[in-house]
């Protein structure tokens, strides 16, 4: 008993999503364009075209055709009745991104059934994109960014194009349109030439293209393993010793430190000028007796080319007890 019922629920089930969805194994008809993509704002038509088989197997032709958008019916005056198997369908101004657009026959001047379903997009073809900058991770990888302009509302695939006199480097694609991450590990003491393109259903654009030594955009690993060592003779000083990153060995790298005191919560910088020199080590001085100093480094190329690297982990000291003043 309750095995038929079931069997009844699930029979009674597809009859109802058939018939609901009204999914005929082989379509009475067709709508073109077939995967419409629609400028915004602009005008649409679609038709919908019967075949003369179901003309006869339902006693319709295109004026028993009801077309919906989203489940709901088009009014009549969008409507034309072209001839007798072609309906069209004519939008002004899309502003949804996504219509559900389905063409339907009163069969026998009453049944609604679905003859065909279309998913019409609309959007934006891509902006031109602009702002184009690239980063080189030093040791790491080379990370690209552009502004896109205007969302588009639909698929759109960047590629991120580079070259060199002698050689094409591998596209980079992306779909998230503001960045790309080339796989490649970074050359130096050559210009490339980088530039992206930004291509949807709706047209292809070509931003204008970079030309740079991929050298001139590096931005180092942090200066490490800093060390801050006190002065038995002078209270008011510390050193401050550390190991450049590799980038070091090809480039010279200047500094920028910065410190204060344990519990300040502000940086006290030290002048750049005074660090403007390739270096790994430096003292600190008219530093208060007896207290504790936290310090950061951070490293660029000596001609402020590229970008300054992240800090450094922080390293602390204590200047040596005042020997005058103290008791
Ligand atoms: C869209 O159709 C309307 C009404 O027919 C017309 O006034 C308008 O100019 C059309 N717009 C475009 C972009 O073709
Ligand atoms: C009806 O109109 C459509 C679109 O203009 C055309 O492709 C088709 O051949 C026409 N059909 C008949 C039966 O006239
Ligand atoms: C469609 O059929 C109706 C009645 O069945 C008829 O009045 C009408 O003229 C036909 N339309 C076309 C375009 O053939
Ligand atoms: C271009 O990009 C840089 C770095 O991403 C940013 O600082 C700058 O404001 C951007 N300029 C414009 C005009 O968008
Ligand atoms: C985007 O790229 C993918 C993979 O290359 C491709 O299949 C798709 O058709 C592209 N889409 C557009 C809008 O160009
Ligand atoms: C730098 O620090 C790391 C761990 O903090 C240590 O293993 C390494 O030996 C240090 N290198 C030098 C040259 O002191």
């Amino acid at each position: 008993m309750s095995t038929l019922r079931i069997w009844l629920t699930q029979a009674l089930l597809i009859f109802l999503t058939t018939e609901s969805i009204g999914q005929i194994v082989e379509p009475c008809g067709y709508i073109y364009p077939e995967f419409p993509v629609v400028q915004r704002g602009s005008n649409f038509t679609a038709i919908c075209v019967l075949k003369e088989k179901c003309l006869q197997q339902y006693d319709v032709n295109a004026s028993f055709i009801v077309w919906k958008t989203n489940h709901v019916a088009v009014p009549k005056e969008q409507v034309t009745v072209i001839n007798r198997t072609t309906s069209s369908v004519t939008f002004t101004d899309m502003i949804l991104p996504t219509v559900q657009l389905t063409c339907n026959v009163l069969s026998f001047g009453q049944i609604e059934q679905n003859v065909y379903g279309t998913t019409v997009l609309s959007g934006f073809p891509p902006d031109i994109p602009t702002n184009l900058s690239c980063i080189v991770n030093e040791g790491k990888n080379m990370l690209c960014q552009w502004d896109p302009g205007r969302e588009t509302f639909l698929e759109t695939n960047y590629t991120l194009k580079s070259e060199w006199a002698t050689e094409k480097f591998p596209d980079c694609l992306t779909k998230h349109g503001t960045s790309c991450m080339v796989s490649y590990p970074p050359i130096y003491f050559v210009n490339i030439e980088v530039w992206v393109e930004a291509e949807n259903a709706l047209g292809k654009v070509s931003s204008e293209g970079i030309n740079f030594d991929p050298v001139d955009k590096v931005k180092p690993s942090p200066p490490h393993n800093l060390s801050v060592t006190n002065s038995e003779e002078l209270s008011s000083i510390l050193k401050l010793t550390w190991i450049n990153s590799g980038f070091g060995s090809s480039s010279r790298l200047k500094s920028d430190i910065q410190y204060r005191t344990k519990d300040a919560s502000t940086w006290i910088q030290v002048p750049l000028e005074d660090t403007e020199s390739p270096r790994t080590s430096f003292t600190i001085q008219d530093l208060k007796p007896f207290t504790e100093y936290v310090f950061r480094i951070r490293s660029i190329k000596e001609d402020g080319k590229g970008y300054w690297s992240d800090w450094s982990e922080e390293s602390s000291g204590v200047t040596y007890e005042d020997r005058i003043t103290s008791f």
